[in-house]
């Protein structure tokens, strides 16, 4: 964890994808915006569904058919000092493949996904350096080696020529990591990379990233289920629901004062807030994409609905002290909103 720079490294700004499916039109993100600071650790949280992974996918330029980014900026400061908006360029184009794996690296949420059964883990680390860094065949070999000592993959040398299929899902998980980092990328987006491990290897690998972070200064953009890795790691925190940011701000102010009912509701699953021992889970489930309840997404679980407002009105993403964004009607004015003799926050 590093204390930000002024100037962003990533400015998403609303930020929309869509799928084109014969149900209908799927809004997986519909107007996200947060931004990322230099070395910088984000974390993005929100129940499954809520639009995390397309979130990264699209800024990787990695969205699957019939999805596509429709709209918004996702505007990326390259090493050069210059800028660029990745919504603005064709995601198969040179400019985005020099950017991918180079400038942006990745871990994915389903490690095997990353991996490709048939090729050996040493040709797919060595490959992205090839690509990126120009090497030739012994000098990549020799960064990958590199690559895979750095993530604690032990025995690196020996084992380039193993076979994905036959390592553990730690080891798995830290040749995704070796690949993502080789080129030294300035942004990692690391989505749920410990979800599918045990809880020991879990830590290992948050411990490692965050010291591959420090060593190579780089910002990650972190996407979990888990609060208390959010506690852990993350400078900032990203609240989405349903495809849009319900909040964001600093860590602190997130975990410790929560303003939106949706980031209490979150809190209140692994925390007792009311001191009386009890961890309550949200009530209700998360809507389909295809049926979003009309006015505030989360008007059918929240138990603050005011009837006649959040459930015909949209509340927008409003500023609140500075860095803090909220969306809720009861934060419209910018302040609590006062019902009935109530101050709510
Ligand atoms: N190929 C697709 N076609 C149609 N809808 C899709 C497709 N991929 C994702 N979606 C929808 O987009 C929404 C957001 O999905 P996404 O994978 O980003 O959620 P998530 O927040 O990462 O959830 P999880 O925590 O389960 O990983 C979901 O409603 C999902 O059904
Ligand atoms: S806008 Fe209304 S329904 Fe939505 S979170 Fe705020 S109080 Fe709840
Ligand atoms: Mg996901």
């Amino acid at each position: 964890m590093r204390a930000p720079t002024a100037a962003p490294l990533l400015e998403v700004d609303n930020l929309r994808t869509h799928f084109t499916t014969p149900g209908g039109l799927v809004k997986s993100v519909d107007g996200v915006s947060f931004t990322v600071g230099h070395q910088e650790t984000v974390c993005i949280v929100g129940e499954s569904g809520s639009g995390k992974s397309i979130t990264a996918r699209s800024i990787m330029g990695l969205v699957r058919r019939p999805g596509r980014v429709v709209g918004g900026r996702m505007n990326f400061r390259l090493r050069d000092g210059s800028t660029v908006d990745l919504a603005a360029i064709p995601p198969d184009s040179a400019t985005y493949r020099a950017i991918r794996g180079r400038e942006i690296g990745m871990i994915f949420q389903e490690p095997m996904s990353a991996l490709s059964p048939v090729h050996t883990i040493g040709s797919q680390i060595e490959e992205g350096i090839r690509l990126h860094l120009g090497f030739g065949a012994r000098a990549a070999r020799e960064r990958a080696v590199d690559a895979l000592e750095k993530v604690g993959f032990p025995g690196a040398r020996q084992r380039l020529n193993t076979y994905p299929f036959q390592l553990s899902g730690g080891l798995r998980q830290r040749v995704c990591i070796a690949m993502a980092l080789a080129c030294e990328p300035s942004l990692l987006i690391a989505d749920e990379p410990t979800t599918a491990l045990d809880v020991t290897t879990q830590a290992n690998i948050l411990e490692l990233l965050l010291r591959l972070q420090g060593e190579l200064g780089m910002a990650i953009v972190f996407i979990t289920h888990d609060l208390g890795v959010v506690a852990e790691i993350a400078d900032r925190v990203v609240v989405m629901y349903l495809g849009q940011v319900m909040e964001a701000g600093p860590a602190s102010g997130i975990l410790g004062h929560p303003r939106h009912p949706y980031t209490r509701g979150l809190l209140r699953c692994v925390a007792d807030i009311e001191g009386d021992g009890l961890l309550r889970a949200i009530p209700g489930i998360v809507p389909h994409p295809l049926a979003r309840p009309p006015g505030c997404p989360f008007s059918t679980r929240c138990e603050e609905m005011m009837p006649g407002l959040c459930d015909t009105t949209a509340p927008e993403l409003l500023a609140i002290n500075g860095e803090s964004r909220v969306r809720c009607h009861l934060w419209s004015s910018g302040q609590p909103h006062v019902t009935e003799g109530a101050v709510h926050g």
